[in-house]
């Protein structure tokens, strides 16, 4: 018998936010089992996940979020009282392009894994965390901060995807009384992002000698956070949070996009040897983003006063240790750049691969 006590369930653990919460959950949690159920789309790469194997406290399953007989497999086979639930598509610029995943993974997937929680958790237990973003409250003007009262608003259909799994997590606990949680968080960076975000697009893009393509005029506003705060907000949410309740997330960390390539090039310069301006001189201003929300905010009072939740990295301290872990992990991003980590994942992992459900 194992003597792990609880099982949690995590969505999306092999994407850039979910590795890095079992990364730092198996260490500071040493009675869960996490059971990582993972589709492995593009954004999914297990090669961040090597530190831990395939079998207690870490067991993968590779499996779709929106397919009922899979929860219903996982949910038998392993019994899981928490859920966090970080599955989704979750980049603007491709929910543009193609919606129909969108809606898909972040509506009827969410809609599918709380119908799973209705019929497996004991009525009343249990707990649901839902991983959402502060994109669902649209764009602010130049002052003000969101806030767990804002109305939503969203503009992209990521945004709407995820703001429609936020209504159905809610109206879930309002009906049928299923202990949810959910939490709105800003703009993550750090380790074992994809290169399709602005933050690892712009490390790797100084680091290639590539151009460093800024959209419109690079004024808009995104409130940054260092993946590990969001992954401790998240885990004081779950341990200490009320049930029912929502929390925004944020690193009180406000930046122009121009200021973060810019932040991005000092740093590569500073690490590499490279001159600043070598790298500077390569930033494009390119077409905008059809509908781009001008600006971020995020006032977190509430999880600070109510869990005495702070990030313990400042912008500068957080950019640092992103910048290192990308030249320190070459062939992580020598994979993601070729297409290799797609081959492995298939050679090691199959059509379902991890341990069946
Ligand atoms: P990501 O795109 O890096 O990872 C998503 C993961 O979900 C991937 O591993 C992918 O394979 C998996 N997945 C996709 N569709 C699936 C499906 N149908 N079934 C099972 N797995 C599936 O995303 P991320 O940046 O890690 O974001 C995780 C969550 O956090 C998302 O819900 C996102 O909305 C939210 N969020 C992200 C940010 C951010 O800045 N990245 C900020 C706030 C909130
Ligand atoms: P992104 O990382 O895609 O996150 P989100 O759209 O969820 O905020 O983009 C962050 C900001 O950077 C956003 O204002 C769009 C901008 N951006 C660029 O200017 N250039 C780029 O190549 C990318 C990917 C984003």
């Amino acid at each position: 018998m194992s003597s792990l006590e609880t099982t949690v369930l995590v969505t999306g653990g092999a994407g850039f936010i979910g590795s890095n919460f079992l990364l730092h959950s198996v260490r500071r949690h040493p009675r869960c089992r996490f059971v990582n159920l993972d589709k492995l789309t593009y954004a999914g790469n297990l090669r961040g996940l090597e530190a831990l194997s395939n079998g207690d406290p870490h067991v993968f399953v590779r499996g779709d979020v929106a397919d009922a007989t899979t929860l219903d497999d996982v949910f038998e086979r392993y019994r899981p009282s928490i859920v966090v639930h970080f599955a989704a598509e979750s980049h603007v610029d491709r929910s543009i392009l193609g919606p129909a995943d969108f809606v898909r993974t972040n509506i009827e997937g969410t809609f599918q894994l709380l119908e799973a929680c209705r019929r497996h958790f004991p009525r009343g237990e249990g707990l649901f965390h839902h991983v959402s973003t502060d994109e669902v409250f649209g764009s602010l003007g130049e002052t003000g901060a969101f806030h767990e009262g804002t109305p939503y608003d969203p503009s992209s259909p990521y945004s709407a995807s995820k703001a429609a799994s936020d209504h159905l997590v809610r109206a879930y606990h309002r009906t049928y009384g299923l202990p949810i949680k959910i939490t709105n968080c800003s703009n993550n960076y750090g380790p074992r992002q994809f290169p399709e975000k602005l933050v690892p697009l712009m490390i790797m893009n100084a680091l290639e000698g590539r151009e460093l393509p800024i959209y419109g005029e690079g004024k808009n506003v995104r409130d940054w956070l260092y993946v590990d705060d969001h992954c401790d907000a998240i885990w004081a949410v779950i341990e200490r949070g009320r049930v029912g309740e929502t929390y925004v997330i944020g690193g009180r960390a406000e930046r122009r996009n121009v200021e973060v390539v810019e932040l991005v090039a000092r740093l590569v310069a500073e690490e590499t040897g490279v001159a600043p301006e070598t790298i500077l001189e390569r930033r494009r201003f390119v077409a905008d983003r059809p509908g781009h929300d001008h600006r971020y905010a995020i006032d977190p009072s509430k999880i600070e006063r109510e869990l005495g939740w702070r990030p313990r990295e400042s912008f500068v301290s957080g950019m640092k240790k992103t910048v290192r872990w990308y030249l320190e992990n070459e062939a992580w991003v020598d994979e993601v750049r070729t297409g290799e980590y797609r081959r492995w994942i298939e050679a090691n992992y199959g059509r379902r691969g991890g341990e069946a459900a």
